[in-house]
C-alpha cells in the first residue's frame, strides 16, 4: 500500500489563532465559545478539559466569565448582546473573515446591494449577513442567482471556504444581472489551496480518507473534490473509525484533513495505516513461507 499524505492538512491559522486564544484564556477560568470553537467533537472534547466550555444562547452566561467569539465571526447584534449582558469579549474572528466584514459594511454604505456566496445557515455566512445588513442576499450557487431581480449597483463576497468553481459560475450569472458588480474574491488561500492539493492527490489514488468534523462544511467540501476523481471516499473524524477492511495490499490511499483537524488526528491516522500497511507485508511473507 502507498500512502499519499496531504501537505496542506490540519488546523488553518485562523482556526489556530482562535483555539490558541480559548486556551489562554481558559488559565483564568470561566470561558465559553457560542457553538463549538470548531466542528470537530474530539478537539472541543480536549479543549472542555482545558476549561472552554461550550454554551447554545449567551444569555446561559450572562453576567459572567468570558466568551471567545469563534474564527467564523458573528453579525455585529450578537456583540452589542455580549456587551449588554456584561461579557468580557475576546475576539478570535478570523482576520480574512474580518476583511469580509469591512467590505460588505463599506458597500453598504455607498448603496451596493451585498451578495454573498455560501451556505445560509452557516456560521460565517450568517455572521457576514449581519454585518451587510438586512436586505442582503445569499446565494447558494449560480441557479440562485438565475432567480433574483435585475440591479444596478451590486458586491459579491463568497464565504471564505467556497468552492472555488462553484463561486465562479455563480459570479457569471450575476454579471448579468448587477450592472455594475464588484466581486470580492474572499476564498481563503489556505481553503483554495487545500481544494487543489486534494484534486490532485485524488486523481492519483484508488481511495481516499477525508479527515475532518462531520458538520465542517470545509471538510464537506474536500470530500465532494475527491469523490469527482475517485469512488472509493471515506469521512472519518478520528482514527477509530478508519474502515480498514476496504483497503487492499496494492491501494495508492490518499490522506487528505479539513481545516478543523488538529496534528493529532492526522499523525493517530497515518499511523494506524502504516501498521495496517506493515500487517499486510508480514501477512505476504507468511503466506510465500508457508507456500515454500
Ligand atoms: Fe481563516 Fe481561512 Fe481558516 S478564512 S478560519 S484561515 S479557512
Amino acid at each position: 500500500m502507498e500512502l499519499i499524505i496531504a501537505k496542506h492538512g490540519g488546523f488553518c491559522f485562523g482556526v489556530k489563532r482562535a483555539v490558541e486564544a480559548a486556551l489562554d484564556a481558559a488559565k483564568a477560568g470561566g470561558v465559553y465559545t457560542l457553538g463549538p470553537i470548531i466542528h470537530n467533537p474530539s478537539v472541543v472534547a480536549a479543549l472542555a478539559k482545558q476549561g472552554v466550555q461550550v454554551v447554545n444562547a449567551i444569555e446561559e452566561i450572562a453576567g459572567r466569565g468570558t466568551v471567545v467569539i469563534r474564527s467564523h465571526g458573528v453579525p455585529p447584534q450578537m456583540i452589542t448582546q455580549c456587551e449588554a449582558l456584561g461579557l468580557h469579549i475576546i475576539d478570535a474572528t478570523c482576520p480574512y473573515v474580518k476583511r469580509i466584514h469591512e467590505r460588505v459594511v463599506q458597500a453598504r454604505q455607498s448603496g451596493r446591494h451585498v451578495y454573498i456566496i455560501g451556505e445560509e445557515k452557516h456560521p460565517e455566512v450568517m455572521g457576514i449577513a449581519g454585518w451587510a445588513g438586512e436586505d442582503a442576499t445569499v446565494l447558494l450557487n449560480s441557479q440562485e442567482a438565475e432567480n433574483i431581480p435585475k440591479t444596478q449597483y451590486g458586491l459579491a463576497v463568497a464565504q471564505t471556504t467556497a468552492l472555488r468553481s462553484n463561486f465562479e459560475q455563480t459570479v457569471v450569472v450575476l454579471r448579468e444581472k448587477v450592472a455594475n458588480l464588484e466581486v470580492f474574491d474572499s476564498i481563503c488561500q489556505a481553503t483554495a489551496r487545500r481544494q487543489a492539493e486534494a484534486r490532485e492527490i485524488a486523481q492519483k489514488c484508488d481511495a481516499v480518507l477525508v479527515l475532518g468534523g462531520k458538520n465542517s462544511s470545509n471538510t464537506r467540501k474536500l470530500f465532494e473534490i475527491a469523490c469527482q476523481h475517485t469512488s472509493r471516499v471515506f469521512a472519518i473524524e478520528s482514527a477509530e473509525e478508519i474502515p480498514l477492511a476496504e483497503f487492499k495490499p496494492d491501494d495508492v490511499v490518499g490522506i487528505i484533513a479539513g481545516a478543523s483537524t488538529p496534528e493529532w488526528i492526522i499523525k493517530e491516522v497515518v499511523c494506524r495505516m502504516s501498521v495496517l500497511d506493515m500487517n499486510e507485508q508480514v501477512d505476504e511473507v507468511m503466506q510465500e513461507g508457508a507456500a515454500a
